[in-house]
């Protein structure tokens, strides 16, 4: 694993530059990431274009033997163009401007912005696609960060319609689909449709979700447009873009399939406070973040490209609810759990703190001073934890071709919206969800991989689907030949594709794996736990279930819990933390696959014929001392990492 920092030449001195690219070098940082927001400096008014500072800037990187990643630099459209093109900027669900002053003030669907995206992206790797210090490229920076992925401007309008039309074809189609006649919402023609915005009340789920796939859509084919530049002008190079925690605005597998490298950013303790429902974990976790908030996202990532994480919290950040320090040991912690997922790069954001604007408040390797702030001792640290692994011959080339992961969870982006558009409980969190029962399976200490519903099952032993709510072709048919166990969990199949409900009842196409129908659902406020005969506590969600097929335990007012058919499992309920655990810790058993119990704040990751242990609790854990340790030994403290050699 490479290490890495996001560094920005233009908030400096130039006579700094080479003296900061030494210091890098010095603490064992090989990759730079720079030039994302940079616009403004690089053309400051229309077509007058500054690129020499970078060049000198690529240039001194260079020469102390730094790989640079170059980020286009679209997600900052400067003052001047707004000014001449006002239509550029997204529009929001009230109909309002997003004004500037900040970033990412673009709709994805002008014309005009991507034709301006065109020519500063064709200018720039036009310039610097042969540069020998350019390893890799970055498009934009982060897609839909503040919530800017919908817009609701005049150009999306138009491509609304374009993309229903030639999805439905016949406008017919699209009135039956959608369930038009209800409310007498019925089109005669496609350029009636209006965008999903302004009602007096709900809107149609299935117009909503036909919004969200489209903007999806535009979001691919924004990026494309820059990826084919780059390939045309910088061929050999990686093209990568970072993406979020958390984040399920888009459809990543899309937008990823044309990218090498899915790299993200991750800030443990940001997430855990801005997204967290679960006022117990941050109690618990709010100097480490959630044991599996990294490890999943990595697992998620991993799926979709090859894995980098480009910005890494390095101490407090700026923008969540509160902003702690991590204690210390977790940056080094963070940046070997992300090797053992098999990311190929760590990178902190950011070089040296910005004592200005909006970030100020960010720290980074570097105090604004330019003395050393203190992660930059956990990053000399793990240089030479680095070396260690190394001379062991690990390394994450090996982590990712010996991937053993026995179980897979389907992530399906489609199913996280449609549970969003219409949770039908307030308290249902369709991402928290899925983590919870990454979260059971981890605590088993076994490792899973995270997969598109496109992917093929072959060699895994258990399979779970959390948020497959619509079943894909690709995934029925490739459950339908699936050898192993499958757990489906409650709300899978409830929706067809354009979100109604399936004549045969839910869970519709799954009905291929197991007799059931869904006859009724709940939604449950927090203060209600349903306990079962033998000893599980629903929470939040229940179904009750017609079959012949007789349920493995039953709630006190008869509803059924828990239906097996073979080898497909059926949970009709959510379950509180405990029951989720054993309930998937019997599953595991099923598959026949080995478990060892993980404290709550324990986490092992079998990688590359070793096995890393993370010790997110308070608490000192013991581990064997059979084992033969190569970092780390039996006492493992908290924030302390261990490897030993497998078997
Ligand atoms: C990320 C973003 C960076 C910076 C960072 C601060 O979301 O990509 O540009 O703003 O957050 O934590």
């Amino acid at each position: 694993m490479k290490l890495g920092v996001c560094y920005y030449p233009e908030h400096w001195p130039e006579s700094q530059w080479p003296e900061d690219a030494k210091r890098m070098r010095d603490m064992g940082i090989s990759v730079v990431r720079i030039g994302e927001f940079a616009w403004s400096r690089l053309e400051p008014t229309r077509d007058s274009f500054k690129l020499d500072w970078l060049q000198r800037a690529l240039d001194v990187l260079h020469a102390e033997g730094l790989e640079v990643v170059l980020g286009t630099p679209t997600a900052t459209p400067p003052k001047w163009l707004v000014d001449e093109e006002p239509s550029i900027l997204a529009i929001d669900e009230n109909g309002n401007a997003k004004g500037f002053g900040s970033r990412r003030h673009y709709c994805f669907s002008s014309a005009v912005y991507r034709r301006e995206c065109h020519r500063i992206v064709e200018k720039i790797v036009k310039k610097f696609g042969n540069h020998p210090a350019i390893s890799t490229w970055q498009t934009d920076n982060e897609y839909g960060c503040h919530s800017t992925i919908a817009s609701y401007s005049a150009d999306a309008l138009d491509a609304f319609r374009l993309w229903c039309k030639a999805r439905y074809i016949r406008i017919e189609n699209l009135n039956e689909l959608w369930g038009n006649v209800f409310w007498s919402m019925e089109y005669t023609s496609f350029d009636q449709i209006p965008l999903p915005m302004l009602s007096v009340t709900e809107l149609n789920p299935a117009h909503r979700l036909a919004f969200w796939r489209f903007s999806s859509d535009q979001v691919a084919a924004f990026n494309r447009l820059q990826v084919e530049l780059i390939r045309l002008h910088s061929p050999g190079r990686d093209v990568m873009h970072n993406y979020m925690g958390n984040f399920t605005e888009f459809d990543h597998y899309t937008t990823g399939a044309d990218l090498e490298i899915a790299a993200w950013d991750n800030y443990p303790l940001g997430f855990l406070d801005r997204d967290g429902i679960n006022e117990d974990h941050l109690k618990k976790w709010y100097r480490t973040g959630h044991p599996d908030s990294s490890a999943f996202h990595h697992d998620l990532y991993r799926g979709i490209g090859r894995l980098w994480v480009i910005e890494q919290q390095p101490g407090p950040v700026n923008w969540a609810p509160h902003n702690p320090a991590p204690i210390s040991g977790m940056v080094r912690l963070w940046a070997l759990e992300a090797m053992a997922h098999g990311a190929e790069l760590m990178s902190w954001f950011r070089w040296r703190q910005l004592p200005k604007a909006q970030e100020q408040m960010h720290t980074g390797l570097l105090l604004p001073d330019g003395t050393e702030d203190q992660a930059a001792e956990e990053v000399r640290e793990l240089g030479t934890d680095l070396q260690v692994l190394a001379s062991k011959g690990i390394s994450t080339t090996d982590i990712n071709e010996n991937s053993t992961a026995q179980v897979a969870i389907v992530f399906d982006y489609a199913g996280d919206q449609m549970l969003r558009i219409q949770p039908q409980g307030i308290n249902y969190g369709p991402l928290e969800w899925v983590q919870e029962v990454y979260t059971a399976i981890r605590r088993c200490g076994v490792d899973t991989d995270i997969v598109s519903p496109q992917a093929t099952l072959d060699g895994y032993q258990l399979v779970v689907l959390a948020n497959s709510i619509a079943i894909e072709p690709a995934l029925q048919k490739n459950l339908k030949s699936f050898k192993g166990q499958i757990i489906i969990g409650p709300r899978c199949g409830s929706k067809t594709d354009e979100y109604s409900i399936p004549m045969t009842l839910p869970p519709g196409l799954l009905q291929d794996l197991l007799p059931i129908k869904v006859t009724r659902v709940e939604s449950l406020p927090d203060f209600v736990e349903l306990t079962t005969a033998n000893g599980y506590t629903a929470v939040r969600w229940r179904e009750k279930v017609s079959t012949e097929l007789v349920a493995e335990s039953s709630f006190d007012d008869g509803w059924g819990f828990y239906y097996c058919h073979g080898s497909v499992h059926y949970l009709n309920a959510c379950l509180d933390s405990d029951s989720l655990l054993h309930f998937v810790e019997a599953r595991l058993k099923d598959a026949e696959i080995e478990t060892i119990m993980c404290s709550e704040g324990l986490r092992l990751r079998r990688a590359g014929g070793y096995v890393f242990a993370f010790n997110y609790g308070p608490q000192t854990e013991q581990l064997s001392p059979d084992y033969h340790y190569v970092l780390g030994c039996e006492t493992l403290k908290p924030a302390d990492v261990a490897v030993w050699r497998e078997g």
